[in-house]
């Protein structure tokens, strides 16, 4: 199955080329997995192994404005600055619009303005393709449901099925080979005094993308046989710690799921690894917290950096044991 027959599916073979206004816009919110995604069933359309869970980032993510324009190619803007055509960013993207352009009807300005650093493990193409998707639909009218711009964002970037709104989202798996059921779907709980705080410890780019790590652990980790099991396990406490508002719970499973990924990717071979020596300072540092009483926890997506997970209530002596970090209130702030 590839791309373009879930295009068709989704658009009855008729997709509009025509804007229906000047500007089409979008901000979407990164987001942040508690149980993560880690292996695809199917490369070419992004069909995850399993299903996860995450937590958006309100206010952190990407503003996306699109506009129609008369030139023959695309002009891309990040955060004020043209990326030149044949960079992997623009490549990357391109790829993706010419999903809904077949025969190159139409060209496009795209100004993104990015708030979180871009390919440093903070889902920057999470909720970089989530924009984009979803300012064409505003742009073209397409007038889709919010499930269906999830699994076209999806076929950009499989985190960004997740980056459609605020809050707790699932990626349902699904079974189906053409993904119709793979989307994800935002869950009805609140919690105001959960707190993720961002551990800056680098923000270069990394060298191996998620997508090539993925695949390298799919092929060769003897662990990742496991690793259904693990999120299955993990996915049903982060549930539960939801359901009974267990927050030890919740982020107890959220810290195990993480470390446990970075072992399966650590046994593939080569080895994967995003630990830097401060990643795993501190991770020192949040397990010596904990042991002093103080209820955080951390988890780590495909880059060095460390996401916190705490209670408002303990915000003041986390500051103080990491002064870089930037705080996020999840649900106050959105
Ligand atoms: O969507 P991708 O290809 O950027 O992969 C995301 C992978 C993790 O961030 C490590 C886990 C997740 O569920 O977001």
């Amino acid at each position: 199955m590839k791309k373009s027959d879930v295009i068709s599916a989704l658009f009855y073979n008729s997709i509009p080329s025509q804007p229906a206004k000047d500007q089409g816009y979008a901000f979407a919110p990164t987001n942040i997995a508690l149980c993560k995604y880690w292996g695809k069933r199917d490369t070419e359309l992004n069909l995850p192994v399993t299903s996860s869970l995450s937590i958006a980032l309100p206010g952190k993510g990407a503003a996306t404005t699109l506009r129609c324009h008369d030139g023959a190619n695309d002009v891309v803007v990040l955060n004020g600055d043209t990326i030149a055509n044949d960079s992997p960013f623009v490549l990357r993207l391109q790829k993706f619009l010419h999903l809904f352009r077949p025969k190159h009807e139409w060209s496009l300005h795209v100004d993104i303005k990015m708030n979180i650093p871009v390919a440093a493990g903070l889902a920057s193409s999470a909720c970089g393709f989530a924009a984009l998707t979803e300012a064409l639909n505003d742009l073209f009218g397409w007038g889709l449901a919010k499930q269906e711009l999830s699994i076209l964002a999806r076929l950009g970037s499989g985190s960004a099925s997740r980056s459609l709104w605020n809050g707790f989202v699932e990626w349902h798996a699904g079974e189906r080979t053409d993904g119709m059921d793979s989307f994800a779907e935002p869950l009805p709980y609140i919690w105001e005094a959960l707190c993720v705080g961002i551990v800056p410890i680098s923000h270069q780019q990394k060298s191996l993308s998620s997508r090539d790590a993925m695949l390298r652990t799919v092929n060769t980790s003897m662990l990742y046989k496991q690793w259904p099991q693990q999120v299955a396990r993990d996915m049903a406490t982060i549930k539960q710690g939801l359901e009974n508002k267990d927050f030890s719970m919740l982020a107890a499973a959220a810290e195990t799921n993480a470390l446990a990924m970075h072992a399966t990717m650590l046994s593939s071979w080569p080895p994967v690894s995003y630990f830097l020596p401060e990643t795993v300072a501190a991770m020192h540092k949040v397990w010596a917290l904990r042991a002093s009483g103080v209820e955080v926890y951390f988890t780590q997506d495909a880059g060095p950096n460390l996401k916190l997970l705490y209670l408002k209530s303990d915000e003041q002596k986390i500051h103080e044991a990491f002064p870089e970090m930037g705080t996020v209130h999840v649900f106050t702030q959105i």
